[in-house]
């Protein structure tokens, strides 16, 4: 569990950003990466390699790997595609403080770390980079510009869990690594951990004084499990116009038999989840609004546009009753994530997983939650153009989700096309 917020207007430490002059904030959603490149895996991954250093209850991974050589691959989940959109939403958050990336899952596909480390390397490369311009960032500031979750791939056998590979590459999103900021150098890793700080501009103090932290960073992460993260909690907020984000990443993404890619939201996330937001909710009216006497934004306070993130859809989306069985969220946890969303009432809630992109609503009282897949990021197919690489960027403007952007990738020209998406005709 843990919780973060997040105003950018009072701890940016880039001085390139521009005004954004659009107001509110932008989330640019990309899901299903699946990056595979051999070439730059530091041991090559083989059949034999795998049968040879995992134990049994990880050879799911070679049923992975065996699909990855003779149907999906480096041709179908494109790196060049991951690359364009990690540079142009780079380019946007350069560009405007208030941009924040999110990417809901399946980075890898065997959950192995050569790939986890490719991919974190790319974000680096292209996303970070990008942002940087030559100037100073420190990369633990990732948790202000984007937030990662899991997918079923990233959690693929029972060791990549417990190993929490995940999170040892992309915790620093997730704010894991800033809470190990706040504490005090004695004290236990974990116990910093659990212990939820909150503060946003704590680095600016801390930077340059903290080298114990790669060796805490070492020790946290052997003493948590992936589920350990989850769920997370941050507030990204435009205090100029009153905009104020919440994000809530779950995880529902847990090892399973091989063939079978579903997921599962347990009722006691959820049960973290509510009381998460609730505190983090009071703390951001009463410890930071307050603090700064800012009554036009106390006003807006309570006007939090809450977005979940997570892997499976919350919705049947199979063709058939067996395929969702096998490849959807567990039915109970589709249950669970409905009334979840109904009762805390969640304005959006984003996901991936199917690779087909959807829109839709859900909701039991008056309320309901508009649930957005986006597809995945990398897949190039010229016979299912409707399923075409793409990402979206959602525009938020105090309680209003105002607009929507697609940008499709066209394999003619290699880059993303962008069009606006319309709701209602959806
Ligand atoms: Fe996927």
């Amino acid at each position: 569990m843990h919780k973060f917020i997040i105003r950018k207007n009072f701890n940016s430490t880039l001085t390139n950003h521009t005004t954004n002059t659009g107001g509110g904030i932008f989330l640019h959603h990309l899901s299903d990466l699946h990056i595979w490149q051999p070439e730059k895996f530091h041991q090559p991954i083989t059949v034999y390699s795998l049968f040879r250093n995992s134990s049994f209850q990880d050879w799911k991974q070679i049923q992975g790997y065996l699909n990855i050589k003779h149907n999906r691959g480096p041709n179908l989940y494109q790196y060049s595609c991951l690359k364009k959109a990690l540079q142009e939403i780079g380019v946007r958050c350069k560009n405007d403080e208030y941009s924040h990336l999110v990417i809901t899952g399946d980075v890898t596909n065997i959950s192995h770390p050569e790939e986890f480390e490719l991919a974190r390397n790319m974000l680096n490369e292209y996303f970070v980079e990008t942002i940087r311009n030559g100037e100073e960032f420190n990369e633990n500031l990732l948790y202000e510009y984007c937030s990662i979750i899991p997918g079923n791939h990233d959690a693929y056998t029972p060791s990549s869990v417990t190993n929490n590979y995940f999170g040892h590459y992309f915790g620093n999103t997730l704010g894991l690594y800033n809470a190990m900021l706040t504490s005090d150098p004695q004290q236990d890793p974990l116990s910093a951990f659990s212990q939820n700080a909150h503060h946003s501009n704590f680095f600016l103090d801390q930077r340059g004084k903290n080298q114990h932290l790669n060796s805490l960073k070492n020790s946290i992460f052997e003493s948590l499990s992936m589920n350990d993260l989850f769920p997370n909690v941050k507030i990204l907020s435009n205090a100029q116009d009153g905009t104020h984000v919440l994000i809530l990443s779950l995880s529902s993404s847990v090892p399973q038999k091989p063939f079978v890619a579903g997921g599962v939201v347990e009722q006691t996330q959820l049960e973290q989840a509510s009381k998460l937001m609730k505190e983090i909710e009071t703390t951001f009216r009463h410890e930071y609004l307050k603090e700064n006497n800012d009554k036009e934004v106390s006003s807006n306070a309570s006007s939090l546009f809450k977005v979940v993130l997570m892997h499976h859809p919350p919705v049947e989306r199979a063709k058939d009753s067996f395929r969702e069985y096998l490849n959807g969220l567990e039915k109970k946890s589709k249950q669970r994530i409905v009334e979840f969303c109904d009762s805390e009432k969640i304005d959006l809630l984003l996901h991936g997983h199917t690779h087909v992109p959807y829109l839709g609503r859900i909701g039991i009282s008056n309320h309901e939650t508009l649930v957005i897949d986006n597809g995945s990021t990398t897949y190039v197919n010229e016979e299912k153009p409707y399923k075409m690489a793409r990402y979206h960027s959602y525009h938020i403007k105090g309680k209003n989700l105002v607009g929507i952007e697609q940008h499709v990738w066209n394999t003619a020209t290699q880059v993303f096309e962008r069009k606006e998406l319309v709701l209602d005709k959806v």
